[in-house]
């Protein structure tokens, strides 16, 4: 059984966390909250840590690991070099939702890197993640504490669910602020590349360093290019239920929606429909989920995974979804929600 050990991240108990910090001393698994989702933490330097990381959630091993640090002065330990604008964008957005990709140093071993020459690297800005990582050493290897293939976890119920028994601690710091995985910017290549949206998106990046560019894999999300950093060729966050993502107008989009539910109600499936507050009420039939309001689209993105838990657990067979092409984070709702249909969409 995993011990769980609750506690406000505003009033950490240093006592908690001087245990977790043990337990990755000793090559134990630790899953803790960021400010993006919960994440599966494992001593970075430590093989034989990261190969516990893999076998937990049922990953692939050449899906590299994100190292997680607390304080700058500890970057250099684990890369060749840091380019300039790199550094300049850590200054403007670490901590926070960001991971940046460089060639990695010796001391980082392959199985934390999934068998690249290169390490990503992020800084949380989370009380709780800053204080496990310096009390476990200061390079915590932490990929999203979900079994491989299902929605990351916003809460630490959803890291019980997929993990409880596999690890050896859970430190539940609440929910999570944000509710997508950070922003990942590659600095190996000869203009940086984004190879997942997040918080962050390409214009913010784009104001501080001059030139970036979108991972070719990401915006030809259905073609032969395969996306560059290895997890983004998954079918992630596959809900049990067959998802569509219906786009257009309002309007058009509920009658669509509306159409399509009655349709499979009549065939004897049960029907889930992904709404917002505006929508909710247009929504006579199906089992529909309120996802947040588009007055905020940061309520959007926190809530999408849980969203999608939650009709995994309620037997829906089909699901449709509303499209969020909101203003800042809308690339990175669309990308997690389009690879949770499996790409598939209805314009009209
Ligand atoms: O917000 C986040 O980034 C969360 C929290 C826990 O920090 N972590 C997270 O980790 O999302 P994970 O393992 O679920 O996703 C890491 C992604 C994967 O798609 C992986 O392929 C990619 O980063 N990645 C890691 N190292 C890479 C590398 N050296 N080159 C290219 N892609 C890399
Ligand atoms: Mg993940």
């Amino acid at each position: 059984k995993t011990k769980v050990i609750r506690m406000n991240p505003q009033e950490l108990d240093m006592e908690g966390i001087r245990e977790a910090g043990e337990i990755l001393r000793q090559g134990g698994l630790v899953a803790f909250p960021t400010e993006t989702v919960y994440g599966l933490g494992g001593n970075g330097l430590d093989p034989q840590a990261s190969a516990k990381i893999y076998r937990a959630k049922g990953r692939p091993s050449d899906n590299p690991l994100i190292i997680h640090i607390a304080d700058m002065e500890d970057l250099e330990k684990i890369v060749k070099e840091v380019p300039e604008s790199a550094k300049r964008l850590a200054s403007v957005y670490w901590p926070g939702p960001l991971t940046m990709i460089f060639q990695k140093s010796d001391i980082v071993p392959y199985e934390t890197t999934g068998g690249m020459d290169t390490v990503a690297v992020r800084m949380p800005d989370h009380p709780l993640a800053q204080a496990l990582i310096r009390a476990g050493g200061g390079y915590v290897a932490a990929p999203s504490a979900n079994t491989s293939g299902r929605p990351s976890p916003t809460m630490a119920s959803h890291v019980e669910e997929d993990l409880d028994g596999k690890i050896d601690m859970i430190l539940d710091g609440g929910s999570v602020g944000i509710g997508l995985e950070s922003t990942i910017v590659d600095f190996t290549e000869e203009i940086p590349t984004i190879l997942r949206p997040g918080y962050i998106n390409q214009e913010m990046v784009r104001r501080v360093i001059g030139q970036v560019q979108m991972d070719r894999g990401l915006i030809q999300a259905d073609s032969k290019v395969k996306p560059k950093a290895p997890g983004m060729k998954y079918r992630h966050y596959a809900p049990k239920a067959d998802l569509t993502v219906v786009e257009g107008s309002p309007k058009a989009v509920q009658e669509k929606i509306c159409a399509l539910v009655e349709e499979k109600i009549r065939a004897g499936e049960k029907v889930g429909v992904i709404a917002t507050e505006e929508s909710i009420k247009a929504y006579p039939e199906g089992i529909v989920k309120c996802i947040g309001t588009r007055a905020d689209e940061e309520s959007i993105a926190r809530h999408l995974f849980a969203v999608l838990r939650e009709f995994d657990d309620c037997g829906v067979t089909y699901i449709y979804s509303e499209a969020f092409d909101t203003p800042q984070m809308g690339q990175a709702i669309m990308n997690r929600l389009m690879k949770a249909a499996g790409q598939k969409k209805i314009q009209v």
